[in-house]
């Protein structure tokens, strides 16, 4: 395959080219058309001079509708003017389907966001979505590379689950059969059979969730990938989620360049992602808390205000909600790693630490507004104290038998996290839902289309 298309034509600069695509948008008078065609690969201005081509050629481009696909030939030439560095100049057209209808209007962004999403089958052919995509294609390829060179065995886990890694309440529950089966929270289980058999994997696939809450980053399918590796502890699980959080940033902004240019996004946090992060203590990360809540009340900016009222929401020493992640996120103006959450608000395989009090656990809390992309930790590798645990959180024990056997043959220190694919996008592109950071995200309100 070595056809020229809107991303490549530099290389055809004086060159006749044909091009095969649709028309993204037109402006033009009587005499000169300027058309915006598009391929999937870029958008490139076509000019048509009304005495440089065939009278039906001018009649046709000037009356087509938006999104009528063509076929497009004409001479390339340099043009600095445009962030493509060429333009077009037409000679002929020729019509594959004549479309007049096209229901969404270019100048329509985020604003009818829900119509848009109604739409979401034709909206990722417009600029915005077609970018976060395409960054979004570069974070998950990125993810597979920064495993695959580290050594990391990729380790598909299964979908149909006969229980809960991440607590009941989001359990997508589905018939299989004779049994229930559940749709999977998270790979991490299997992920730990697998460090077993391989010292280190990569689970990467779909997970979903029965979230009832309406939130801007929270989807009933996403896509997480989940390391899990043999005698790695948390100090170590911490160090690989910075060295992959700061790969991925870091081959985001080298090769989506365009992208984000076109999203308008200031990179400038997303440049300074270095490791280490600071690693904050869950009770220290309260204390700031306490701060930042007091701060902001006292604050004139309407903004703080607000956020000060839902700081601490769930009270002292609880699990931290979306305002404690993004006013932490504004005091430290990048990513943090919180960890030694209290045990109580985390799941029943957390290690306990050495006063029992505190989990092994870590959350990576993004800056501007994202709040936790990566949740892991150190596993419990005591049977007995596991087995104590699954009771406590009323895991059904016959659904985790299996799980426990890890416990029992040869078990070791290990861990690992899971980074949601969705909210790193969210973040390195700046859209403020989650949902433009999936094809077609899955809400509470939204199976369609
Ligand atoms: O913190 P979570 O629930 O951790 C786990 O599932 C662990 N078993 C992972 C592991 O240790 N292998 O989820 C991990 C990440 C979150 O930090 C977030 O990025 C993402 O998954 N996530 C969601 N993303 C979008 N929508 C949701 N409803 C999400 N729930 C979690
Ligand atoms: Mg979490």
């Amino acid at each position: 395959m070595n056809s020229v298309t809107v991303n490549n034509l530099k290389q055809y600069v004086d060159q006749e080219v044909e091009l095969k695509g649709w028309l993204y948008n037109r402006r033009g008078s009587g005499k000169l058309l300027f058309l915006q065609f598009r391929d999937g690969t870029g958008v490139v201005q076509v000019v048509v001079s009304k005495k440089e081509v065939p009278e039906n050629v001018f009649e046709d481009a000037k009356r087509i509708g938006i999104e009528s696909s063509v076929i497009i030939r004409g001479k390339v030439s340099k043009d600095d003017r445009s962030t493509l560095g060429v333009e077009i100049h037409g000679s002929d057209l020729q019509i594959i389907q004549e479309v007049h209808d096209y229901p969404i209007q270019i100048t329509e962004d985020v604003p009818n966001i829900d119509k848009l999403l109604d739409m979401r089958h034709l909206w990722v052919r417009s600029k915005r979505p077609h970018a976060i995509l395409k960054v979004r294609s570069e974070v998950v390829q990125a993810i597979r590379d920064f495993y695959y060179e580290r050594g990391f065995v990729l380790y598909d886990a299964p979908v149909f689950t006969p229980a809960s890694c991440e607590g009941a309440s989001t359990l997508f529950e589905v018939p299989y059969f004779d049994q229930k089966g559940y749709l999977t929270q998270s790979g991490q289980l299997y992920g730990e059979t697998g460090a077993m058999a391989f010292n280190k994997v990569v689970v990467f696939g779909p997970t979903f969730r029965a979230e009832k809450s309406k939130t801007r980053r929270h989807l009933t399918e996403f896509w997480m990938v989940e390391p899990e590796i043999a005698f790695l502890e948390l100090d170590g699980i911490m160090d690989l989620a910075e060295e992959q959080i700061q790969y991925v940033v870091g081959r985001a902004l080298e090769r989506c360049k365009n992208e984000l240019a076109e999203l308008e996004r200031d990179t400038t946090i997303l440049e300074q992602v270095s490791k280490p992060f600071p690693r904050v203590h869950y009770e220290e990360a309260q204390k700031v808390l306490v701060q930042l809540k007091d701060e902001f009340a006292k604050s004139d900016d309407p903004e703080k205000q607000k956020l000060a009222e839902n700081i601490l929401k769930n009270g002292l020493g609880d699990d931290l909600g979306a305002a404690d992640e993004t006013a932490l996120g504004m005091h430290y103006k990048q990513c943090i790693c919180i960890h030694h959450y209290p045990r109580a608000v985390k799941a029943f395989y957390m290690k306990a630490d050495e006063t029992g009090k505190y989990a092994m656990g870590v959350d990576v809390i993004a800056p501007e507004g994202v709040g936790e992309i990566v949740g892991g930790g150190q596993r419990e590798d005591d049977l007995a104290v596991l087995e104590e645990q699954i009771k406590k959180h009323n895991v059904p024990p016959e659904s985790v038998g299996w799980y426990v056997d890890l416990r029992k043959y040869g078990s070791i220190p290990h861990g690992g996290f899971g980074m949601g694919v969705e909210r790193c996008v969210q973040w390195i592109t700046g859209c403020t839902h989650v949902r433009e950071a999936i094809p077609f995200p899955r809400t509470i309100y939204r199976l369609t289309p």
